[in-house]
């Protein structure tokens, strides 16, 4: 591959969450994987590779900041029930099955054939506590070029004796997976403490010390359910609050901490949160689903949170990013509602904005075009609506939001390069 491109077609992306940066019939150029710059006439370029792609779109692609890969086969199963029952009724006993290699032989490749197929190849993800397929898992999303950061879940206290680990081997097999996991070059990672109810204090205190050792960055759960929150205060009566409970065994990285859901905080853990200056990840299909609340997006976008999409799957149902941007703002509009207007709902530049560069940005310089990005881009064909051919960019985007898929995405690249589907088709 030629180390400069230029990419030819309808350019766009969200510069801030209140501005989209559109560059109708316009030339991206990229150098050594990352974007040069944009520019409306052809640029003279030396010996570059020209990509032309007419009149699609072109976007940054999306980043899921909070997906559960082991739970992509229970999709829609148990969405009667509330968090709790949920995990002891449906999702322990799915995990359970990835103690067999073979079972994650036969879902992991159908999860990324679906992620690649819909653009999201920025992710933010838990595995299972098992070692050996969590490093299957990685092992896949590198061999297939996403860009990832893979949990080992952590988990000594569990209802399901099978998910049960005991503190030292959970401890022993963390350093291990950390050690075997320093041959990706894309893939790194992630500290997961399921959630505090599923650790021990002495395990806590663990991984706070690896995270600390080895400048690591930290994924867990927030704040999702009022049982749970109860739960949380139980089992840490010594703690201030839930989300003091990871602030004092040092899981709380600057900068470096996704926390999914973050629907029912206090004022106190809010400011703490800030200062940590975490990532959230709004999951806003799975907080329905689950009956678990609305997370108070725009008053978090206005207090300076770091936020971005997740779909949670399986607590979500569906993997496409244009789906879970359209579910913040339908959530929102409902929060809005019941505010009587005076919380303002999010809109799509607001919402396309989280599922790119809002969640992106905890991979570095992801999902944007602005000039020093990671060249990651979507081809988007929609030419198949009927408006698409008089309306304007800023309209196709809204329908490809709403109305669109992995059909209408006729390419993806990562760091520069096209990246290919990565397992034959199965069923
Ligand atoms: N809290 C602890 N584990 C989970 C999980 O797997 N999904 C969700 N949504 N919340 C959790
Ligand atoms: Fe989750």
């Amino acid at each position: 591959m030629k180390s400069s491109v230029l990419v030819h077609g309808d350019l766009l992306y969200a510069a801030t969450p209140q501005k989209l940066s559109l560059h109708p019939d316009s030339w991206m150029h990229l150098k050594a994987g990352k974007v040069e710059g944009i520019y409306a006439e052809k640029p003279e370029v030396d010996a570059c590779e020209i990509r032309d792609y007419g009149k699609q779109m072109i976007l940054p692609v999306f980043a899921d900041i909070h997906i559960h890969s082991v739970q992509y086969g229970q999709r829609g199963l148990g969405m009667n029930l509330e968090l709790l029952p949920w995990l002891s009724n449906y999702t322990f006993k799915e995990e359970a099955r990835f103690e067999d290699l073979e079972y994650g032989k036969k879902v992991f490749p159908l999860l990324l054939n679906e992620l690649w197929s819909l653009g999201s190849l920025n992710l933010c993800t838990f595995s299972s506590m098992h070692l050996e397929s969590s490093l299957m898992l990685m092992d896949m999303y590198e061999e297939a070029g996403f860009r990832a950061y893979v949990g080992k879940v952590n988990m000594d206290c569990c209802d399901e004796p099978r998910l049960k680990e005991e503190c030292d081997i959970s401890y022993a097999d963390t350093r291990e997976w950390l050690e075997r996991s320093k041959q990706y070059k894309n893939v790194k990672p992630i500290i997961t403490p399921r959630f505090a109810p599923s650790c021990t204090a002495p395990l806590l205190k663990h991984l706070g010390q690896l995270v600390q050792e080895h400048d690591l960055p930290v994924q867990t759960h927030l704040n999702e359910n009022k049982g749970e929150i109860s739960w949380v205060q139980e089992l840490f009566p010594e703690s201030k609050s839930y989300y003091d409970v990871y602030r004092s065994y040092n899981l709380n990285p600057k900068g470096k901490t996704v926390l999914a859901h973050c629907i029912h905080n206090s004022e106190a853990e809010w400011e703490a949160m800030l200062e940590d200056e975490v990532f959230v990840a709004h999951c806003p299909a799975s907080n329905v689903n689950l009956s678990s609340g609305i997370m108070p997006l725009r008053e978090m976008l206005d207090a300076g949170f770091n936020i971005g999409l997740g779909s949670d799957i399986g607590a979500g149902d569906r993997l496409f990013m244009g789906t879970a941007a359209v579910d913040a703002i339908r959530a929102s509009k409902l929060y809005s509602l019941q505010s009587e207007g005076k919380v303002e709902p999010v809109n799509y530049i607001e919402a396309f904005y989280l599922a790119t560069a809002g969640g992106g940005s905890f991979f570095g310089n992801c999902g944007s075009f602005a000039p020093g990005s990671t060249a990651d881009y979507l081809v988007v064909d929609d030419k198949c609506w009927p408006a698409s051919d008089r309306i304007g960019l800023e309209e196709r985007l809204q329908q490809f939001l709403y109305l669109g898929g992995a059909e209408q995405i006729s390419e993806r690249c990562m760091r520069g390069e096209v990246i290919e589907k990565p397992f034959p088709d199965i069923c």
